[in-house]
């Protein structure tokens, strides 16, 4: 059989990165430009600073992608790209860019779901992984329990009523002043405090069993703070790191049993940024472990936005002959399944 390799562009929120990768499972290049320091400075992504910095970076991060691989444009069979969900302005630079690149060589474009995305780079780190699988996505903007029936088939079982969980990591860390990005600083700072110093609540949707909510876990938070300042107590940044992630933890790990047990699925699959934290990883690994269930997760940089993992489901789009058309555009509100 011919081997297939895609070139993948990701420029959905604050990273611009391409990615060639071979036949849906090995990464040949894997190229990120991270605006992070950028963004560090306004406390946040600022939307309009990050689609300048995509449009600056494009050109020379798929350059390095190409040439990092070893192959040329036409060497590629396909160019895949996430065309949703995200910022519009920064999707639309990694978009507009995938349609030219497709226009002038040739190749197919495949229009790939940044969700998704993150489900497909366990192909990478796990290649023997088929599904079907129960999966749960957790990163700065999304917080979904999908059940994968089959490549690129999706029933979602369940997903945040408010904030995505990395968005709750990013508004504690910077209500206890650790900065942007949170979820890291988070970690480390939890390392040192006590899981229970403080009991925060764990809350769960009335009439959906599997959905999740953030804000109230956050609201406590940022309470237990404002309490401590109008009374003079002193708050130990460490302990409200490590009791916020263990309640979060908790949360993650009772609704990923209930699925788990409902769904009788006998392999878990964990995806997106905040899947690179250690404590979570190794909570739902021992989770999986108890109940049997073949427990996957892909290295932290597979875990965060990266193109790669794009290229990687772009293959799934290819092997299905789904072409996108010249009209493809950014859906800055794209849902998990929905296809252009
Ligand atoms: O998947 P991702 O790179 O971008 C989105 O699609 O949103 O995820 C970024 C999110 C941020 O909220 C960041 O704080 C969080 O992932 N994150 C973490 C860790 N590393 C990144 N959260 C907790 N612990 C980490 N180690
Ligand atoms: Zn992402």
């Amino acid at each position: 059989m011919k081997d297939v390799y895609i070139l993948g562009i990701e420029s959905s929120c604050d990273e611009t990165a391409a990615a060639v990768v071979k036949n849906g499972r090995e990464v040949l290049s894997n190229i990120i430009s991270s605006q992070v320091p950028l963004h560090t400075l306004y406390g946040g992504v600022v939307p309009e600073i990050a689609s300048r910095k995509h449009t600056e970076k494009i050109v020379p991060v798929v350059s390095e992608a190409l040439k990092s691989a070893g192959m040329t444009l036409s060497q590629m069979d396909g160019i895949a790209v996430t065309y949703g969900p995200g910022l519009v302005g920064a999707l639309l630079i990694g978009v507009s860019f995938a349609k030219a690149l497709s226009f002038s060589s040739g190749k197919p474009l495949l229009a790939v779901n940044h969700i998704e995305g993150h489900i497909a780079a366990n192909f990478l780190s796990e290649p023997e992984l088929r599904p079907p699988f129960l999966s749960l996505v957790i990163s700065g903007g999304h917080t979904h329990l999908v059940r994968v029936d089959d490549y690129g088939e999706f029933t979602v079982l369940g997903r945040t009523c408010d904030d995505a969980v990395g968005e709750a990591f990013d508004k504690v860390a910077r209500a206890i002043g650790l900065g942007y990005p949170g979820g890291p600083k988070i970690e480390k700072a939890a390392k040192l405090g006590d899981e229970n110093a403080y009991s925060f609540p764990k809350a769960r949707v009335e009439g959906s069993v599997y959905d999740f909510s953030f804000s109230g876990l956050k609201s406590a938070v940022l309470n237990t703070l404002n309490k401590a300042e109008m009374t003079g107590t002193e708050v130990r940044k460490e302990d409200i790191a490590a009791s916020f992630q263990k309640a979060c933890v908790s949360v993650l790990c009772d609704r990923v049993s209930l699925a788990l047990k409902e769904t009788g699925a006998k392999q878990f699959v964990l995806a997106g940024g905040v899947s690179s934290n250690f404590a979570i990883r190794e909570a739902l690994k021992t989770l999986c472990e108890k109940k049997g269930v073949a427990f996957h997760v892909p290295e932290p940089v597979l875990c965060t936005d990266n193109a790669a993992m794009i290229a990687a489901a772009g293959f799934i789009e290819y092997e299905k002959g789904r072409f996108a058309k010249f009209s493809l555009n950014a859906v800055p509100n794209l849902k998990i399944g929905e296809k252009e």
